[in-house]
């Protein structure tokens, strides 16, 4: 029999298990809704987006296809650094350490997104991004003025394939400077949810200790992570960190797994020295700014490209990358940062030439692996998706990534 009263409320369910039976329930039923609501039997009596405009109008979080995510906190975590701290609604899949996600927002009447590293640890319930303010940037701008606690942002699910195994080595070394600190913070806080037992050193490169973004959290962790070597580098004080300071604080670096994130320049300087070096551990890098493309070296013809699974066919018009050539004839292909880096738009072509609109390189190459957002037709092209029939190369993300 229930008794009343206390013990009453503590049988109630806990907030926590009715969320992820919501999440289990929202992950049954919208799929075969969303496709019920797609038919075009049913699309000319109820429009999809109608009824997403609908749901929004009742709840800002309610969708049946976006992840949105109300900001619940906002961290200053330097003068020009923000943490903000966002609960998902039922959609959002999870996400692994180094992934990022994509915002999408609309300023002054124009759509933008970019891409933002998730800070948080996977599986916490709180997703976490940090962003460093631009001053004559869009989105970091906007995110850093406007936006506050309580308002939504519609965000993509996690993308990107810079993270960690399953099976991890024995000695790990996270490498970052600046606002790269992100995804190898997301990494370092799942090595501690993991209990890593090998030894990791963190290595981060500032410009002096205001600049140093989560700085009490590193604390707290390099004191309750015994693993941790924690190694931050001021260069106000100690000057730029080159390859050879990074040699010198980390002397078996040859035999660390590296995951790096950070500027261009720095990345560049690291990456050349361990080749130079034959250091053969493995080395994974994220950029946050892409290779600026290449016009066309010739603007052609128009050219029919075939994506094998679905049957669709487009001619494409001018030079743009494959990915708004898709998208312009209406296809929806998979994407996430748009310049060149996180490789969730690589397909297989099987046949056809095209043009790295990075390097200006043509290939006619079959069955090599393409992305669709820095890549253009040079001739009729066929695509597949990569999978089971099409694999990715076993490890594909080395010292030249991206
Ligand atoms: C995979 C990935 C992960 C990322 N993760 C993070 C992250 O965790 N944290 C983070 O802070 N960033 C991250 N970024 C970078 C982020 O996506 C944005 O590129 C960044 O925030 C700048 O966007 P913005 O809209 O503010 O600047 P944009 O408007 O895109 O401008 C880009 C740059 O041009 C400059 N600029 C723009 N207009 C002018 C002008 N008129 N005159 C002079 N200069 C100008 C801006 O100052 C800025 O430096 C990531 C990028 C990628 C690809
Ligand atoms: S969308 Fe990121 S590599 Fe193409």
């Amino acid at each position: 029999m229930l008794r009343s009263g206390p013990l009453l409320m503590k049988i109630k369910t806990p907030v926590s298990v009715r969320h992820a039976g919501l999440v289990r329930l929202a992950h049954r039923v919208n799929p075969p809704l969303v496709a019920a609501l797609r038919h075009p039997w049913v699309e000319s009596i109820v429009r999809l987006s109608a009824v997403e405009d609908a749901l929004t109008a009742v709840h800002p979080l309610l969708s049946l296809t976006q992840v949105r995510a109300r900001v619940v906190r906002i961290i200053d975590e330097t003068a020009s650094t923000k943490t903000f701290v966002l609960q998902p609604n039922a959609l959002w899949l999870g996400a692994q350490a180094g992934q990022f996600v994509r915002v999408q927002m609309e300023i002054a009447g124009r759509r933008a997104e970019r891409a933002y590293s998730l800070s948080s640890r996977p599986g916490s319930r709180h997703l976490a991004i940090t962003v460093k303010r631009q001053d004559q940037g869009l989105v970091s701008r906007h995110l850093h003025d406007a936006v506050k606690v309580g308002d939504v942002l519609t965000i993509s699910q996690a993308l990107g394939e810079f993270s960690m195994p399953a099976d991890l080595p024995g000695k790990i070394l996270l490498l970052s400077a600046g606002s790269g600190i992100t995804p190898v913070m997301a990494m370092l806080r799942d090595l501690q949810g993991r209990r890593y037992p090998g030894d990791v050193v963190f290595l981060h490169g500032c410009h002096a200790p205001g600049d140093l973004i989560f700085a009490e959290q590193l604390a707290t962790i390099a004191g309750e992570f015994a693993e941790l070597s924690l190694v931050v580098h001021y260069s106000a004080t100690e000057g730029r960190l080159t390859p050879q300071m990074l040699a010198l604080e980390v002397p078996d670096l040859a035999q660390r797994s590296t995951w790096m994130c950070g500027p261009t320049g720095f990345m560049d300087a690291m990456t050349a020295y361990c080749e130079q070096q034959g250091f053969d551990a493995p080395m994974f890098s994220e950029r946050f700014v892409g290779v600026p493309l290449l016009p066309s070296t010739a603007p052609g013809t128009p050219v029919q490209v075939s994506m094998f699974e679905s049957g669709s066919t487009f001619a494409t018009q001018g030079t743009e990358p494959l990915l708004v050539q898709a998208e312009r004839a209406g296809l929806s292909p998979k994407h996430g940062c748009r310049i060149g880096i996180c490789r969730s738009c690589q397909y297989v072509k099987t046949s056809g030439t095209v043009e790295n609109l990075q390097t200006g390189e043509l290939s006619s190459t079959p069955n090599e692996l393409i992305r669709l957002c820095i890549s253009t037709a040079r001739s009729d092209v066929v695509l597949a998706l990569v999978n089971a029939a099409n694999p990715k190369p076993p490890f594909d993300c080395d010292w030249r990534t991206p």
